[in-house]
């Protein structure tokens, strides 16, 4: 999959722009506040229908217009061109796939995969749950199917099963949906896991080259403990879950265990470190992604420069260089990049929202 060019209007700084990137190394080069990480944004925006910087729409929308557009020309693999355009105002939205309007984000998403690294990125790892089960499940969605279908089923019986503990129903009524919950649940645990199983040779291959002295372990926690069936939590907790008015254990508590030398991620290491390790869980995914797939992915990488010392930098391009992937960087200073690894790459300049191709 292939950004192969974009039209941005009114998206943040941006008004009416657009840039036509390569399949290699796209640079964007501009001063603060130019629009390099808004760019970035919108082409996020563009997979996933919202941003990794804010949860609401009017942060996005330009100050100055009650909506934003974006138009994009994807490339598939066997090389014929597919648009998407995005219409978004405050309280309406409207998607249009090759033409036709689209309804759910999962098939947009399906069709162009994007991936992220940004200077807030380390709360992967020291933010919520929720954050890592993000994670994990856009991999799931991409590579493993029938992920997207089973966590529909799970969380239409989980959002009922709620409903009937929080309204006090009695106790066999609050149990009807346990089936369901439970087949379902044990989709979802055997699709993440497997996508883990799958994703962890690459990632333990960035981390013996970038953490060669210390004890990394990456653990999945499905949500519920591994020696117990979900079916009798359901049943043990039901009088408690009525009490609080919601299902304990299950999928939608799943995790991601990060440890340094036998200590807490999320509290013992430097915040650098952080950084660097969330770059590396992403880059797996990339790559994981491209060989299983066999097509690339769209990573964007915003400040990476300011993210990270020399010689990590270095070491970041050169792993990037080797991998089949469109990719984005931004920079404030264009020497702080060094692109010689890239046999393609093209240049853009940022100037108060306005792109400008260099090469
Ligand atoms: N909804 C909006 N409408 C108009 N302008 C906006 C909106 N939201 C943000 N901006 C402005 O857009 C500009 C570009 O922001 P952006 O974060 O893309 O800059 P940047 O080039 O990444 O800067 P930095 O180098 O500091 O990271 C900023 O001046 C910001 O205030
Ligand atoms: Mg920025």
């Amino acid at each position: 999959m292939l950004l192969k060019q974009l039209q941005i209007k009114d998206f943040r700084n941006l008004n009416k722009t657009q840039l036509t990137p390569i399949n290699g190394v796209n640079l964007i080069v501009g001063d603060n506040a130019s629009g390099k990480t808004s760019i970035l944004e919108a082409i996020y925006y563009l997979s996933h229908i919202r941003s990794f910087r804010s949860q609401y729409v009017t942060d996005l929308i330009s100050r100055q217009s009650s909506y934003l557009q974006l138009v994009a020309s994807i490339e598939t693999r066997d090389n014929s061109t597919i648009p998407i355009g995005i219409r978004r105002a405050r309280n309406k939205s409207e998607i249009r796939v090759d033409k036709k309007p689209v309804r759910r984000v999962s098939d947009i998403a399906a069709l162009f995969p994007v991936l992220a690294i940004h200077p807030d990125s380390y709360k992967l790892i020291t933010g919520s749950p929720s954050q890592r089960r993000q994670f994990i499940d856009w991999g799931v969605f991409h590579v493993e199917h029938g992920f997207f279908q089973a966590w529909q089923r799970f969380k239409k019986a989980l959002s009922q099963r709620n409903a009937a503990l929080k309204s006090k129903q009695k106790n066999d009524v609050c149990q009807l949906w346990n089936n369901e919950i439970c087949t379902a649940s044990n989709h979802i645990d055997q699709l993440r896991s497997q996508y883990f199983d799958n994703l962890s040779p690459y990632l333990n291959d960035l981390i013996q080259q970038f953490f060669p002295d210390d004890n990394i372990s990456i653990e999945y926690k499905r949500g519920w403990p591994r020696e117990v069936e979900l079916s009798e939590l359901l049943d043990r907790n039901l009088q408690k879950e009525r009490l609080k008015g919601y299902t304990y254990y299950g999928p939608h508590r799943a995790d991601i265990s990060l440890k340094v030398n036998n200590q807490s991620a999320q509290t013992c290491i430097s915040r650098g470190q952080q950084k660097t390790l969330v770059a590396l869980m992403r880059l797996a995914q990339a790559m994981h992604f491209s060989q299983i797939k066999n097509k690339s992915c769209v990573l964007l990488y915003d400040d990476l420069a300011a993210e990270l010392d020399a010689a990590h930098k270095s070491m970041i391009l050169s792993v990037l260089s080797s991998m089949d992937i469109q990719l984005f960087l931004t920079t404030i200073e264009e020497d702080q990049i060094s692109l010689s690894d890239w046999s393609d790459s093209r240049l853009f300049h940022v100037e108060h929202g306005d792109i400008t191709c260099k090469t």
